[in-house]
């Protein structure tokens, strides 16, 4: 229902002439004024793209997901992260000073040289159409729902030598199947082990070894593909995989419904970790 509602407010701000869309009639002097003030994707992305984040998606009354702002605000510790909303005599929302703060971590998720590509786009969108996979959920069947267009428009709009963001560190495979999966194997302070509870399902990153001992290069292959959606390559204050396990006293999640294994980011593994998502660490030789 969500995308059709979309379609419907557009479709009126456009009879109106107040969408900033770029097929937009300029309205005279106000328009001016505003494109003075503010680039005209800023504009377009308070009128189109913040709305999105706050638009109720059936959750929970539904069966429906939940709206965007209910895990992109301050719950999930990424980067993603909106401003809490404000209330006014309207209601709850973002002041145009929020907004610019919300501006500035939205375009951190976009790609203005290669559009499709960028995570606000490859995230809410379901794997099976070429998204990569989104904790949050599905939220675009296919890349022509309304709202991955409107968002698509947007990012086509950013000028390009600003929004793209630098290249990705490579991870390792090598250390990953070594040191990676020692780690998974090996709990803690007797907890219990990640595998023990991520072994498959729908967090299922930390596969099993069939044979009891180690895995097969195929194994080892799938969690490793499975592992990439957790983790920001470079970033590894940003990633979930390693903020999940993490003490929240030492900057880790709010909440992990599993184990703290590391009690701060000077825990030589955890450190051993970041080094390897930063790019850093390769090969099998796991000494911290
Ligand atoms: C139920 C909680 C939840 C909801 C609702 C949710 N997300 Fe997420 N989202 C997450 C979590 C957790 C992650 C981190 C793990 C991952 O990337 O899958 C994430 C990651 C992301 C990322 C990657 C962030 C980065 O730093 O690269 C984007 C983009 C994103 N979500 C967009 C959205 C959009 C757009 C919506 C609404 C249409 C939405 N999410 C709704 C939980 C949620
Ligand atoms: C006792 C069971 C348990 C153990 C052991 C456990 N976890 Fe978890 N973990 C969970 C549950 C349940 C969730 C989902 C709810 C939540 O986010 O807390 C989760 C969520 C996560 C997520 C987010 C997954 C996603 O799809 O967004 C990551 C990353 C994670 N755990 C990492 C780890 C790592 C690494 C270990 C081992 C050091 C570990 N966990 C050990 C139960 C566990």
């Amino acid at each position: 229902m969500a995308c059709c509602a979309l379609v419907i407010a557009v479709g009126v701000f456009g009879a109106l002439g107040l969408t900033s869309g770029p097929e937009a009639p300029a309205a005279p002097v106000a328009a001016e004024v505003l494109e003075d003030a503010m680039p005209r994707d800023f504009d377009f992305y308070r009128r189109n793209i913040e709305p999105m984040f706050v638009r109720p998606r059936g959750y929970p009354d539904q069966d429906g997901n939940g709206a965007c702002v209910m895990c992109h605000t301050w719950q999930t510790s990424l980067r993603f992260a909106l401003e809490d909303m404000t209330e006014t005599p309207e209601g709850w929302g973002w002041t145009p000073g929020q907004s610019t703060l919300n501006y500035d971590v939205v375009t951190k998720l976009v790609n203005a040289s290669d559009p499709t590509s960028s995570r606000l786009l490859t995230k809410p969108l379901a794997t099976q159409a070429g998204g990569v996979g989104h904790t949050g959920g599905d939220y675009w069947e296919s890349t022509s729902d309304p709202e991955y267009q409107v968002v698509l428009e947007w990012i086509e709009m950013l000028p390009a030598a600003q929004f793209t963001p630098p290249p990705e560190p490579p991870l390792d495979f090598e250390f990953y199947s070594t040191c990676v999966q020692r780690m998974y194997q090996n709990p803690k302070y007797g907890q219990l082990s990640c595998q023990e509870c991520h072994a498959g399902g729908f967090t299922g990153f930390a596969p099993r070894a069939a044979n009891g001992t180690a895995w097969t290069e195929q194994e080892a292959r799938r969690g490793f593909e499975a592992i990439q959606r957790l983790i920001l390559a470079g970033n590894p204050v940003q990633s979930r995989w390693l903020l999940k396990p993490l003490h929240p006293d030492g900057g880790g999640s709010y909440t992990h419904n599993g184990v703290r294994r590391w009690q701060s980011r000077d825990d030589p593994e955890w450190l051993m970790m970041a080094a390897w998502v930063r790019g850093e660490r390769t090969g099998s030789d796991c000494t911290m």
